[in-house]
């Protein structure tokens, strides 16, 4: 019998693991096909969340030419929300008499109870599922509550996914940086010749004034914050332009904005100070939030927003960094963001009083609050 693997996702871009993936997958199952179903997005996204449809579908063609694999425009040409029950039932009909699996990566068995019907999709086809890393999920427990509610079970696949973020390969070719690590030649050069995700305003000044290295470690700062900030309930762009921002005085001399720091503030966190001063005054950005979001950055501070404490984490968690014990930081950021974030106030105070330092009085204040009294 004829085996069709389904495989869907926003592909925004189509990345190097999206296409591993597809022939280990093809490969394990032994597929004589594999339809690839690109999801609908709304057209009202920005800070390039999104390339329009047209663009991702040329992405893919480029990036699977070679692979058994068909591109399915359905769900872009539904429009709306995508449903994959829907999606399953109109290749079902296309394909009545093939054996169909809908390939879906571990971390989605848990998720996959509260998709609508999932029964109907079931009913269409088969779920495949391959592991992803750092994810463990509970397949015995899965398989039980499968069979208790829909009397049909997965085949479970030896594949086992790298954790690409599709934020991250953006935010680069947003700033400028080598993607070519991520995504095939072909795609690189489309993103780069149609100037798929434009550098926004804030990011074309921070380009502008940061040295190579800053430059990159603030991409990874927003590449890290911005996957966690709807957990969080903080807004996607809010998010992104905090930490855009967040360094942008860091090779500016306080002397020359006189007034703008207090006198007693430490040589290593003024920039953080100065940078939510020049926002203000020198930028026009009048968002408090993201003002002291920025202000607050490498102090901390007692009471901090969700998004203070947002970039606060991923000015430090972010890829970049390499201090002893940051692994064991991002573990907790994947898996436990409130235990991060005191993880690294506490580090960031005793860190100081090892190295000699006085803490300045808001990373004292914050180290009271959120780590001493618990
Ligand atoms: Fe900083
Ligand atoms: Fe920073």
């Amino acid at each position: 019998m004829e085996k069709i693997g389904v495989l869907g996702g926003t592909f925004d871009p189509v990345h190097k693991e999206h296409i591993a993936m597809a022939e280990g997958v093809i490969r394990e199952l032994g597929l004589n096909k594999l339809i690839v179903v690109p999801t609908f997005i709304p057209p009202h996204k920005t800070h390039s969340e999104c390339a329009p449809a047209a663009d991702r579908l040329a992405m893919l063609k480029l990036a699977f030419e070679g692979i058994n694999a068909e591109i399915c425009e359905y769900e872009i040409e539904q429009g709306g929300t995508s449903y994959t029950y829907k999606t399953l039932e109109h290749i079902r009909k296309i394909y009545p008499e093939s054996a169909l699996y809908f390939i879906v990566g571990g971390d989605m068995l848990v998720d996959f109870k509260t998709w609508r019907y999932p029964e109907r999709i079931l009913a269409a086809a088969d779920l495949a599922v391959f592991k992803r890393e750092g994810y463990f999920a509970d397949v015995a427990a899965e398989r039980k509550y499968f069979s208790e509610r829909f009397g049909k079970g997965f085949t479970e696949l030896t594949y086992l996914g790298k954790h690409v973020s599709s934020t991250k390969i953006r935010l680069y070719a947003m700033f400028g940086l080598d993607i070519s690590p991520y995504v095939s030649q072909s795609v690189a050069e489309y993103i780069e010749k149609h100037n798929l995700y434009p550098p926004t305003p804030a990011v074309e000044l921070v380009k502008s004034v940061l040295a190579e290295k800053r430059f990159r470690h603030t991409a990874d700062v927003a590449a890290c914050a911005l996957d966690k900030a709807k957990a969080l309930g903080v807004g996607r762009n809010k998010a992104f332009d905090a930490c855009v921002l967040h360094d942008i005085a860091k090779y500016v001399n306080p002397a020359n904005f006189p007034g703008a720091v207090e006198k007693d503030v430490p040589a290593p966190v003024a920039h953080a100070f100065l940078g939510a001063y020049m926002l203000k005054n020198v930028f026009g950005v009048q968002d408090e939030e993201i003002l002291d979001a920025v202000r607050y950055h490498t102090t901390g501070r007692a009471g901090m927003r969700p998004l203070e404490k947002l970039v606060f984490v991923a000015d430090m968690v972010e890829e970049g960094r390499t201090f002893a014990g940051v692994e064991e930081l991002r573990r907790l950021y994947d898996t436990n963001f409130d235990a991060c974030f005191k993880e690294c106030i506490r580090i960031t105070y005793e860190h100081l009083i090892e190295e000699g330092n006085t803490p300045y009085k808001y990373t004292v204040e914050a180290y009271d609050y959120y780590v001493k009294e618990k």
